[in-house]
């Protein structure tokens, strides 16, 4: 039995390894090409110590307690010359992917669908027969070539990958690279490459209650996430607020929808910032934020959307005076 193992380095970049019963991390890793951080090998030095972010595991009986204390081993540290995998496991490893002999992984795949949502939002599909081999996790982006250019544009991940094709939720940014290119050119069967997966913003395991804070094409990864919990299940409330900044940026209500029937414990609200709005919710994400969803602190935080709205949202929360147990937040910087 073989378990998928995610290797996350400090620069980003994700490697998924595939680990067999009885193997330990490292081992794994070396077999497939990827040099982790080792001295010893023998659970003596602490050299390869990582952060296992989840999945079951066991430590290993040959390690000593300078290499990893009693206390380390309780907060989730690892080490990787010892520690063989019981499950799927997502693996922290401090050090950047090139230190370990590897990089990101670049694909090719054709556009499947692009069509434009709203007059601010596109949604695009690739697919190809080399993305079955392209492992990710629900949160996590890739940097799509724009084709006819040397340049590239970071984009979330808004579905999982499902025989060969992903998809996408892409402003129309007035005027963008990527976005003249998606309105005015793109057609099926069109050649893209990219290269990932990258980025911390995943979903963890779900121990607590979840609040989930989108702002705009921020949804993406949100969307990417509930296929995952729907697939799942959670034992967990889990609440999305999705804010955006005119009637025409509200995307994918039908998607939301759906997951609300879908997931047992998943309900969503959604606003529309601009004053002009016919929405019958007006206003900021913050508005729609109940004591009930930060849940004294135990509560795990994701937020995700343009630079200011995460600043504003990171703020508000900090001004409740409520320190989440986990806040986890990807802004969707420009790239100019
Ligand atoms: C980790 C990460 C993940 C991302 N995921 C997504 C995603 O899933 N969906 C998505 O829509 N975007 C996402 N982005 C943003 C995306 O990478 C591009 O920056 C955006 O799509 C604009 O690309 P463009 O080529 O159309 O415009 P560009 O040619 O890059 O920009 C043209 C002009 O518009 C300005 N500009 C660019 N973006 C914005 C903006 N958002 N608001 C105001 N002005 C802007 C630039 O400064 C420049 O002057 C992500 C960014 C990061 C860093
Ligand atoms: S390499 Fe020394 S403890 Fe693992």
């Amino acid at each position: 039995m073989t378990h998928k193992v995610a290797l996350n380095f400090e620069d980003g970049v994700t490697r998924f390894i595939d680990a067999n019963a009885g193997e330990t991390i490292a081992d794994a890793a070396y077999r497939q090409g990827i040099n982790l951080p080792m001295d010893c090998r023998d659970g003596a030095c602490g050299a390869c110590k990582c952060f296992a972010e989840s999945g079951r595991y066991d430590l290993g009986e040959e390690y000593i307690e300078d290499a990893l204390s009693e206390a380390e081993a309780e907060q989730g540290y690892v080490l990787t010359c010892q520690m063989r995998a019981e499950s799927d496991c997502v693996i922290r490893v401090p050090a950047a992917s090139d230190v370990c002999k590897t990089q990101q992984a670049s694909y090719q795949a054709a556009i499947s669908n692009v069509r434009q949502l709203s007059e601010s939002t596109i949604a695009l599909s690739i697919k190809s027969a080399s993305l079955n081999q392209l492992a990710f996790l629900p949160g996590q982006y890739v940097n799509l070539q724009v084709p006819g250019s040397d340049q590239t544009r970071a984009y979330s991940f808004s579905s999982l990958q499902k025989d060969g094709e992903v998809g996408f939720l892409i402003r129309n940014v007035p005027g963008g690279l990527m976005s003249s290119f998606l309105t005015s050119l793109a057609k099926v069967g069109d050649s893209v490459s990219l290269a990932g997966p990258l980025g911390a913003f995943y979903l963890r395991e779900i121990k607590r209650p979840l609040l989930l804070l989108a702002g705009g094409t921020g949804l993406a990864p949100f969307t990417a996430m509930l296929e995952k919990i729907a697939e799942q299940g959670s034992e967990h409330p889990l609440h999305l607020i999705y804010g955006v900044t005119h009637d025409h940026d509200l995307v994918e209500m039908d998607k939301l929808e759906a997951f609300a029937a879908r997931i047992p414990n998943f309900s969503y609200s959604a606003c529309v910032a601009s004053p002009d709005s016919a929405y019958p919710q007006k206003g900021y994400v913050t508005q729609y934020i109940e004591p009930k969803h930060l849940n004294g602190g135990e509560v795990d935080v994701y937020l995700c959307g343009p630079p200011p709205m995460v600043e504003a949202v990171s703020q508000y929360i900090r001004a409740q005076g409520i320190q989440p147990a986990n806040f986890y937040y990807e802004k969707f910087a420009a790239s100019a």
